[in-house]
C-alpha cells in the first residue's frame, strides 16, 4: 500500500484543522434480512484518509499530539473470528499497513477516546450522517464535560469536518485519477458488450447481467450505483432499476451503469436501438442530445462556471425541440418559461468521485463556482419523451435518450474518461452489426 500520499492527505487535513481532534468513523455494517447483512462499503471521507476497508473502525486526527498524531480505532486479531469472518489487519497491521501512528481495539474505544477529547479545543466532525455514532459521540464528549470540576477542559466547539474534506476531495489528485480511470475503462467495456450481445428478445436483466460480468472480472466489487437497463417506455423512466422487461424490436434502450474501483465511481449512459438500426424519430432526438452534450463538454474547461454546460445544453436541446416540431416558440422564451422541462428536466451533471453525486459545492459565495484542474464531472444531457406526452405526436412517443460522459478538467481544457464507449449513430451502429 502506497501510504505517503495518504500521509501527506492526512497531513493536509491537520495542516487546515491547525488543531483539535478530527473524528471520521467508517459506515456502519447494516442489517439486510435476519442474519445476512449488505454487502459492507466503508465511508468515503473515512477511507479517503485511510484506505482502511474493514468495518468497525473509527480513525482520529490529533495534530501535534506528541504520542502519534493519526490514530486508528479498528478490530483486534482474532484467529477464531477470523475464521468465520477472514482476515484483519489487527492493530500491529494497522500501524505496518495502513500507517497509523497508534493503533487500539475498536471495543476499547469508549474507555479511550474521552482521553483525547480533554484539554482539546475543537471537535472537527461531519454531524448527521451516522446518527448512532453521533450520539456515541456526544456521549463521550459529556464525559469530558463531566471532569470538568478537575480542571479538565471539554471541547467548546464543533467544527464540521465536510468544508475540510470535501474541498480537497473535489481536486482530484493523479492518485484518485488513475483509480477512476479504471473504474471508466472497465465500465466503457461492459458498455460496448452490452451493444454487442443486445438483440430484440432478450430481457432487460440479461443485459444488466453482462454489465455486472464484466465490472466483476476486471475487479470490481460493485456497480457505484444500481445499474439503469431500460427498453422502450422504460428509458423515459430516470431512475428506472426494475431490468425485468423484455426488449422489444424497434425500441431504443438506455443503460446507466457504471462500475466502482476501490471506492471510486464511473457513471456511463449510452442509449441504442435495441435491433441495431435507429429509426427516423430516434436519430432526430438522438442527434440533438449528442450535439448538445459535445457542446456541453466543449464547455468544461478552467475558468468556466459550473453551470456554462448546462446552459449550453438547454439551449442546443430547446433549438432542437424547435427544428423537429416538439414545442412552438421561441428558444429563447421556452428557456426563459422552462417549457423545455417537459423534455428535459435534470440537470447536465455533477461531481463525480468517490461517490457517484460526489461531495463538492457547486457555488461560492452564491455564485456559480469556476471549474478548475482536478475537478470531475458527469456531463449527460438527454430527452425524455413518454407515450400520451401532451401535444406530442404518437410516433415520437416512449423515446428516451440520455448520453452520459465521465469529463476530468485538465489544465488544457477536458480529458473525456469514457470516450471508449461509440456515441455516434454510426459508431453504435457498426459496433452492433459486427
Ligand atoms: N447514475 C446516476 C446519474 O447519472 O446521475
Ligand atoms: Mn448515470
Ligand atoms: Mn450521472
Amino acid at each position: 500500500m502506497d501510504t505517503k500520499f495518504l500521509e501527506k492527505r492526512r497531513r493536509d487535513v491537520m495542516d487546515q484543522m491547525g488543531s483539535g481532534v478530527a473524528i471520521l468513523p467508517t459506515a456502519p455494517i447494516r442489517n439486510r434480512n435476519r442474519d445476512v447483512n449488505f454487502p459492507f462499503r466503508p465511508d468515503s471521507d473515512f477511507y479517503y484518509v485511510t484506505n482502511f476497508s474493514e468495518p468497525e473502525a473509527v480513525a482520529v486526527l490529533v495534530p501535534g499530539r506528541a504520542n502519534g498524531e493519526y490514530i486508528l480505532f479498528c478490530r483486534k486479531k482474532d484467529t477464531e473470528k477470523e475464521i468465520w469472518d477472514g482476515r484483519r489487519a489487527g492493530l500491529q497491521g494497522a500501524k505496518d499497513i495502513y500507517g497509523a501512528d497508534d493503533a487500539f481495539a475498536i471495543h476499547d474505544i469508549d474507555e479511550i477516546l474521552p482521553g483525547l477529547l480533554e484539554n482539546c479545543d475543537k471537535v472537527f466532525y461531519s454531524m448527521g450522517r451516522y446518527q448512532e455514532f453521533d450520539a456515541r459521540l456526544m456521549g463521550w464528549v459529556n464525559e469530558v464535560r463531566d471532569k470538568s470540576r478537575t480542571g479538565v477542559k471539554a471541547p467548546g466547539e464543533f467544527v464540521d469536518l465536510n468544508h475540510i474534506l470535501h474541498e480537497m476531495r473535489l481536486y482530484k489528485r493523479p492518485e484518485d485519477i488513475r483509480v477512476m480511470k479504471r473504474a471508466c475503462k472497465v465500465s466503457a467495456q461492459a458498455h460496448k458488450r452490452a451493444m454487442q450481445i443486445c438483440r430484440p428478445g432478450m430481457m432487460e436483466y440479461e443485459i444488466e447481467a453482462e454489465l455486472l460480468y464484466i465490472f466483476k472480472r476486471n475487479g470490481s466489487a460493485f456497480p457505484a450505483y444500481p445499474s439503469i437497463v431500460g427498453g422502450g417506455a422504460n428509458s423515459c423512466i430516470l431512475h428506472y432499476t426494475q431490468n425485468d422487461a423484455e426488449l422489444k424490436d424497434g425500441d431504443l434502450l438506455l443503460i446507466d451503469a457504471g462500475a466502482e474501483i476501490d471506492c471510486y465511481a464511473a457513471d456511463i449512459t449510452r442509449t441504442f436501438p435495441v435491433n441495431g438500426k435507429f429509426s427516423g424519430q430516434q436519430r432526430a432526438v438522438y442527434e440533438i442530445v449528442l450535439a448538445a452534450q459535445l457542446a456541453a463538454i466543449d464547455q468544461v474547461k478552467p475558468k468556466n462556471q459550473w453551470n456554462n454546460p448546462h446552459e449550453t445544453a438547454v439551449r442546443i436541446l430547446t433549438e432542437g425541440f424547435v427544428d423537429i416540431g416538439l414545442l412552438k416558440g421561441s428558444a429563447d422564451d421556452l428557456i426563459s418559461d422552462e417549457t423545455y422541462k417537459q423534455f428535459y428536466m435534470h440537470r447536465t451533471g455533477h461531481w463525480l468521485g468517490m461517490d457517484v453525486h460526489d461531495v463538492g459545492d457547486y457555488k461560492v459565495d452564491d455564485i456559480w463556482r469556476l471549474l478548475e484542474p482536478g475537478m470531475t464531472m458527469t456531463v449527460e444531457p438527454g430527452v425524455y419523451i413518454p407515450a400520451g406526452s401532451k401535444g406530442v405526436d404518437a410516433r415520437w412517443w416512449n423515446i428516451g435518450i440520455r448520453i452520459e460522459d465521465d469529463v476530468l478538467v485538465t489544465r488544457e481544457g477536458n480529458e473525456v474518461l469514457t470516450r471508449e464507449v461509440p456515441k455516434s449513430i454510426d459508431d453504435i451502429e457498426a459496433l452492433m452489426k459486427q
